[in-house]
């Protein structure tokens, strides 16, 4: 190969197309981290990266089929830049290198490495392998890869922003029979309370003032503290919020049957702890809701969300929904409709099921027409939009305290967030960012608020 290798005093350049969830955005800060120890800094442009990354998601079948296309266009974006060009390493990393690896492998030969989720602390090494042959490692290591992942230089955190993602839990023991992320992240593992709160003091010393939570089950979090008992994420959340600095706490997703006495009571007792709560249910229906697997019945779900209300009054709650799952009837789907009425969502997340190869779900004979999950996932997103603005409205004339987190898109304004995680457009100076202000919510736009800051005297009227 006559392409040449970047210089040795320049740093390589990485650059990482992230797809799917948030756990995914917080791995490709990760391994963006592992390669920093190896002289590897992140570019934005894929022009002029040495090593291109896509961290892929496989949970849905169209999620997944991006892949194949995307690599198709990098190949021809690397073969454009033709043999005088340095070299440019193609990576697939995330959920569908764990599920499809061997596919990668034989459907795109321009690929030099495949990574699974579970061994990113290995990144470094893969690449330089990768220099001189194709490498695959899917496998699920014994060893922690937190253990080895170093932390992100502080410059890095503080480019990172003021809100910052931490992974606290990984994998799936549940089994949803819809759902793939048993199989590519594997068994549900929590990570030692110590590690957590090292790595979130040391964003907070980087000026991180919000952190979020992540788990595929976060709420099942039951990581061992320094005497090797398992401390709840009710109990997590009151370590966290000593932690000086620190303001807002966050945390999803979470499964229904996790949500214990003690996560709610801190939802009632921290007022770091955010009054936001994404609990999907999926379906209304209880038959449907059997043959998931997701072992609880709507009226459950229904009695949790009053307990969670009794200790939060204001919370907002979101979730998510599946529509057209194997033999979802109409009156299932009417089921789910009166759900989100009961419910009230702040928000919600709606999907047409998508059979995924392995799973249970995939194996039904009872499949739903393609044409009836269009029109019950519009009949849904309507329903879901009607709550979501009602809930907006509600707070149209109430006094928020926001983070400032940002310049808005118009010239004088700071975009920031509500504790309800309403992104909140405000007209402020632009010293603010990093504060949370009392504003007074003045309107409401279709997924946003905005309002004027309320000052020291108004306050004090
Ligand atoms: N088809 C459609 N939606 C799915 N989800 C998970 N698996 C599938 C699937 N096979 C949705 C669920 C989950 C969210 C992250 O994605 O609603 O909560
Ligand atoms: Fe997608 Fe699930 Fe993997 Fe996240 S964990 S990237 S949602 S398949």
């Amino acid at each position: 190969m006559s392409a040449k290798s970047t210089p040795r005093n320049q740093p390589r350049k990485v650059f990482i197309k992230t797809y799917g969830c948030q756990m995914n955005v917080y791995d490709s800060d990760r391994m963006v981290d592992a390669l920093g120890a190896d002289g590897y800094v992140e570019t934005k442009v894929m022009d002029d990266a040495d090593l291109v990354l896509l961290n892929t998601c496989h949970i849905r079948e169209k999620a997944s089929e991006k892949v194949f296309s995307e690599l198709g266009r990098i190949r021809d974006f690397r073969d454009e830049r033709g043999a005088g060009a340095k070299k440019m390493l193609i990576g697939v990393a995330g959920c569908v290198a764990q599920a499809e690896g061997e596919e990668i492998m034989a459907r795109a030969p321009a690929v030099d490495l495949v990574i699974g989720p579970q061994s990113y602390h290995r990144l470094p090494d893969l690449v330089s392998r990768a220099h001189n042959e194709r490498v695959i490692d899917t496998e699920f290591p014994e060893e922690d890869k937190f253990a080895h992942l170093p932390a992100p230089k502080r410059e890095v955190t503080i480019a990172r922003g003021l809100t910052a993602f931490l992974t606290v839990q990984e994998g799936c023991d549940k089994f949803c029979s819809f759902c793939v992320v048993p199989y590519t992240r594997g068994a549900e593992v929590s990570r030692p309370v110590a590690q957590v709160l090292n790595e979130a003091r040391g964003l907070a010393g980087a000026g991180v003032r919000e952190v979020t939570l992540l788990g595929q089950n976060v709420n099942a979090y039951h990581g061992l503290d320094d005497k090797g008992r398992p401390v709840g994420l009710g109990a997590l959340c009151h370590m966290l919020a000593e932690i000086e600095g620190l303001e807002r706490i966050r945390y999803t997703t979470s499964h229904p049957r996790d949500m214990d006495d003690e996560l709610i009571a801190a939802h009632r007792d921290l007022p770091q702890l955010m009054p936001y709560l994404h609990l999907p249910i999926q379906s209304g229906s209880d038959g449907i809701l059997k043959a998931m697997n997701r072992r609880h019945t709507a009226r459950q779900y229904l009695d949790l969300i009053d307990r969670i209300r009794a200790a939060r009054p204001d919370i907002a709650l979101s979730g998510d929904f599946i529509v057209g799952f194997p033999g979802e009837t109409d009156a299932d789907f009417a089921d789910t409709l009166a759900i989100v009425e009961k419910v009230g969502y702040a928000s919600a997340y709606s999907f047409k099921y998508s059979i995924r190869p392995g799973t249970p779900g995939a194996e039904m004979d009872n499949q739903v027409d393609e044409a009836v999950k269009t029109e019950r996932l519009a009949a849904l997103q309507a329903a879901i939009t009607h709550k979501q603005q009602a809930f907006n409205a509600g707070c149209v004339g109430l006094t928020l305290p926001v983070l400032m987190e940002k310049p808005g898109r118009m010239p004088g304004q700071v975009a920031g967030r509500s504790p309800y995680l309403q992104p909140v457009h405000v007209m402020a100076d632009a010293a603010l960012i990093g504060q949370i202000v009392p504003v007074n919510i003045t309107a409401q736009g279709k997924n946003s608020l905005s309002g004027t800051i309320v000052t020291a005297d108004r306050l004090a009227v």
